[in-house]
């Protein structure tokens, strides 16, 4: 196997087989998190700093637990709290909290590329993309393919429906393509509006009708509108027509009822899911957050030159 990049910016950054790896470190760290003692100390002397521009819950909560499960000394800024409130830039904030000399910086932020940026501009830390705008989320794909070939065993020749605000979602973006490295299809359900123009070109099928996609899949991944990202309020024509066009119900969920339902979250319940599907048997949104935080470590210790527990 090819050696691990320095930074996770992308997840084509990575090959199959290291993806693959990276899911097989996981399970050790699954199990860790069930233990009563949870923790271990191989990451002890590292050093790991969450810098935080975007609002998070799961993404810098699971890479702090991550840390710290190992041993790990682990800060957080977000931009609220950051000298960039007094007018620092993105490069400066980078290269000063670099010259602390951190293993890892785990970087999200509202502009596309500014991890590349940051990766570009600092020395002697891996800098991991926790979300860049409208562009990547590579974690979070690990992820999910953690919790799919766990329930699956392999991902290879299933089919995959995303479906809602395609357009700004850095998770969707990352999973076409990721499709193309592990081998698995991509539906894609949204409005025009909330399509990026020629999609088609990542090599997904694309659909303006839930129903049409629905059948065959064998898992089902919502998303949220991305208001945060949208410049007009005239992509779709209210929320309620938006929930009747692309929220999936029980209706739609029977159409492909073996299908798993997954979730990046936060959920909008009433909106892009209904409550009774999102607490469905089915439903991983909550293996996600658990499997999350067993990726993290697992990349927090790859990064860092450490292998499996
Ligand atoms: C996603 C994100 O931030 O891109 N959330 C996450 O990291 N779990 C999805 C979203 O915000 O809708």
């Amino acid at each position: 196997m090819k050696p691990f990049p320095q930074h996770l910016l992308s997840i084509t950054d990575l090959t199959r087989a290291q993806i693959n790896a990276l899911i097989d470190f996981s399970q050790p760290f699954l199990d860790l998190s069930r233990d009563d003692i949870r923790k271990a100390s191989t990451m002890r002397g590292k050093t790991v700093i969450n810098l935080f521009f975007e609002n998070s819950t799961r993404t810098r909560s699971s890479f702090e637990i991550a840390g710290k499960r190992l041993s790990a000394d682990v800060i957080n800024i977000s931009a609220s709290m950051s000298a960039v409130q007094k007018g620092e830039t993105l490069m400066d904030t980078g290269q000063t909290l670099a010259a602390m000399r951190p293993h890892v910086v785990v970087v999200r932020h509202g502009d596309s590329g500014s991890c590349h940026f940051l990766a570009k501009h600092t020395q002697g830390t891996s800098i991991v993309n926790g979300g860049d705008g409208a562009h990547e989320h590579p974690t979070q794909v690990l992820t999910d393919l953690l919790t799919l070939k766990n329930a699956w065993g392999d991902v290879k020749g299933k089919v995959i429906t995303i479906v809602g605000d395609i357009k700004h979602s850095r998770v969707a973006r990352s999973h076409l393509l990721a499709a193309k490295i592990m081998g698995y299809s991509v539906r894609v359900v949204a409005p025009k509006t909330l399509l990026p123009l020629h999609i088609e070109k990542m090599g997904c099928d694309v659909f303006h009708r839930f129903e049409d996609a629905i059948v065959g899949s064998d898992c089902i991944y919502m998303l949220r509108i991305q208001n945060e990202r949208l410049k007009t309020n005239c992509s779709f024509p209210s929320i309620r027509e938006y929930h009747e066009a692309y929220g999936l119900n029980m209706a739609r969920f029977k159409l492909a009822s073996d299908a798993l339902i997954l979730h990046p979250g936060p959920m909008n319940r009433g909106v892009e899911i209904t409550s009774d599907v999102a607490n469905h048997a089915q439903s991983q949104v909550l293996n996600q957050v658990e499997n999350g935080v067993a990726m993290r470590m697992a990349i927090l210790s790859t990064l860092c030159g450490l292998e499996a527990l």
